[in-house]
């Protein structure tokens, strides 16, 4: 299948299933994963916090668990091949300390100690990118912390009525973004979007990307703005959430005032849909469409993440 048949069967990965754990007797939950399977964890958390779960989240990624995570934490570990090195690391770390992490994973290493651990393993359909499964993995990751199948289910329909609409903006976007490095502009609603933008481009389009948040942004960032010959050799994009703080979107509105009066003209993003997750895989799908679409107007193979892979091969030399 091509990347376009790719892309346009992501909602189709979006599916509910009834695993959800009662959460009351823990004290917190940890994502661990890295690069396209940690964003699943990252949206997770985001939306349990957006949801007003009483217990504390927060993702791992990194070799180490934090000292205070012990066996009254629920513990996820996210790893699509399930042989990234950081997130076995928190799995073993887990279990020394009594825990049994509960595993997402299409195998690998992962699934198979796991296995022998008597933990809990999730699988989603091997022969993927793990970029590509984001869908798959996410899905996994809510469905286990409590999402309704009615949320789940407005997501995916928001996305499949709006997929040709998102796929030509982010056609139009990919066609601006062209031959500068884009820096994103986010919010406290927003950032784990960001961050998807951040990884879809940069593995897809082979583009640095980098972005910032609201309203830390406020109090440095800004002043990069002063100097205008560097200040001009990226595009901004700034997005922003229909539920985000006023103040945050106040500052919103004075950041597009600051950008205009430098001549600046951003693309300026909001997710469209009925709730939280529906706006938020609407400008996670819009990525995909852009990264793609720029991957194609460099000559790059989206697919391809060979520096990545070459890492990889290097750390394995010292095992
Ligand atoms: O998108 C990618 O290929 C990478 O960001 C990987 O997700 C990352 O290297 C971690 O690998 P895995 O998702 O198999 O744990």
């Amino acid at each position: 299948m091509g990347v376009e048949g790719l892309l346009e069967g992501f909602y189709e990965q979006i599916v509910y299933e009834d695993i959800g754990k009662d959460l009351s007797g823990y004290k917190g939950i940890v994502f661990c994963g890295m690069g396209g399977s940690g964003i699943a964890g990252t949206f997770a958390s985001k939306w349990l916090n957006h949801r007003g779960v009483k217990i504390p989240s927060f993702v791992v990624k990194g070799y180490e668990l934090p000292p205070f995570v012990d066996d009254s934490y629920l513990v996820v570990c996210i790893s699509y091949s399930g042989n990234t090195e950081e997130t076995l690391s928190n799995f073993e770390e887990a279990l020394k300390r009594g825990i049994k992490p509960v595993c997402i994973t299409s195998g690998g290493k992962l699934k198979e100690l796991a296995e022998k651990n008597g933990c809990e393993v999730y699988e989603v359909p091997k022969g993927f990118q793990p970029r590509y499964a984001f869908g798959y993995l996410l899905s996994k990751a809510l469905c286990l912390v409590g999402i309704s199948p009615e949320e789940m289910e407005d997501a995916k329909e928001n996305v499949r009525e709006n997929l040709n609409k998102i796929k030509e903006e982010g056609y139009r976007i990919a066609e601006r973004l062209y031959g500068y490095v884009p820096v994103v502009y986010s919010t406290p609603l927003t950032d784990a979007i960001a961050e998807r933008w951040k990884g879809q481009i940069n593995e897809n389009a082979k583009t640095p990307l980098y972005y910032a948040v609201l309203p830390e942004m406020h109090h440095n960032e800004v002043m990069g703005w002063n100097n205008p010959s560097l200040r001009n050799k990226f595009h901004y994009i700034v997005m922003y959430d229909a539920k985000d703080h006023h103040r945050v979107k106040l500052r919103v509105d004075i950041t597009l005032k600051l950008l205009k009066d430098m001549g600046i003209v951003p693309i300026v993003l909001k997710g469209e849909g009925n709730s939280y997750l529906s706006r938020s895989l609407y400008l996670v799908h819009l990525a995909d469409w852009v990264s793609v679409k720029l991957a194609e107007l460099y000559g790059y193979d989206s697919l391809k993440v060979d520096t990545i892979e070459r890492i990889k091969e290097e750390l394995k030399k010292y095992d």
